[in-house]
């Protein structure tokens, strides 16, 4: 397995090589796609790197509405998904022609859209947030009424954290961390009194409250480095161990939930990037009636954080 691993890493180097690809990839990957990527992040950093590139290729090593926010940004430029129906459930949670209906049913609000989301949705939208700036994206808008779309938690999240704005939230959620109970995290911390409990905005309220800090993937990560942090337990998707325990050996990191795998992550393996880069294929491209519109929402959260 390691010898066959090293051997697709090498074709893959070369051929990223010859094709002047750039590979990208989330924090939840498979810990041998982390490990042959160019750079792993959460989801903002992501895109901002996609924006920064100049590569020819993108291949993105994560999920379709990530892939698309790359070619959002990067209209000129071929963006690989190595496996096509790697989706996001809470993404297709929520339709263009929902948003729309919720629209007119609340004139006045601005649509703050969470990047887990389609182009199509993003189109509808007037600015777009991730988990690591969601707060300050709400805090930049006057407005006092906010339509926020589609993750229910995160918005609720935000609410307990910014004044005199009413948000009127979407009924989405990601079903790998509705997965976390407030249980667990309450066992491990009897368990592991000296941890930290560290969390994804996306988990439901009631883990939020128990969790001492509430971060971003990248956030957590950057949390974990800190001196004073000998153990955590990790509220999220269980594929950010990989990273955790390479860039801090010596440190504890316990999954908060052996059940919080996000199966489509998963489906981007070493052969697929290969296969991928090999046969410049499966491409997302965002079509051209809907790219502007959808660049207006991405880049007003850009020029915010
Ligand atoms: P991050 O932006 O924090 O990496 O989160 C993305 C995501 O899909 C979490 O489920
Ligand atoms: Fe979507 Fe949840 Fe998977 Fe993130 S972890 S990609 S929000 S299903």
């Amino acid at each position: 397995m390691v010898n066959r691993d090293a051997e697709l890493t090498e074709k893959i180097l070369s051929l990223k090589k010859r094709r002047s690809a750039v590979i990208l990839a989330h924090n939840y990957q498979l810990g041998e796609v982390q490990d042959i990527a160019d750079f792993v992040g959460d989801s903002l950093e992501l895109s901002q790197k996609a924006a920064k590139t100049n590569a020819d290729v993108i291949v993105f090593c994560g999920v379709h509405f990530m892939a698309e926010t790359a070619s959002i940004l990067c209209p000129d430029k071929v963006v690989l998904l190595p496996d096509i129906n790697a989706g996001c459930p809470m993404a297709n949670m929520i339709t263009a022609e929902g948003l729309r209906q919720k629209k007119r049913e609340h004139p006045g609000a601005i649509v703050v859209c969470y990047i887990n989301s389609s182009a199509e949705v993003k189109a509808e939208s007037d600015i777009c947030c991730t988990s690591a700036n969601a707060v300050k994206v709400i805090e930049s808008l006057e407005a006092p009424e906010i339509l926020f779309i589609p993750d229910q938690y995160l918005g609720h999240y935000i609410s307990t954290k910014t004044d005199n704005k009413k948000m009127i939230l979407w009924p989405g959620f990601c079903s790998t961390h509705v997965r976390i109970q407030p249980q667990d995290i309450i066992r491990l911390k009897l368990e592991y009194p000296q941890a930290k409990a560290v969390v994804h905005p996306e988990c439901r309220p009631e883990v939020i409250t128990l969790a001492d800090e509430v971060l971003s993937t990248s956030g957590l990560c950057r949390y974990a480095s800190r001196s004073e942090v000998k153990e955590m337990i990790v509220g999220t998707e269980i594929g950010i161990t990989h990273k955790l325990k390479k860039e801090n050996p010596g440190k504890k990191f316990i999954p908060a939930s052996e059940q919080a795998i996000c199966p489509n992550m998963k489906l981007i393996t070493l052969e697929k990037v290969l296969w991928s880069l090999e046969e410049m294929t499966p491409e997302v491209k965002v079509p051209e009636e809907i790219r502007p519109k959808a660049r207006t929402a991405v880049d007003k959260m850009l020029e915010v954080a």
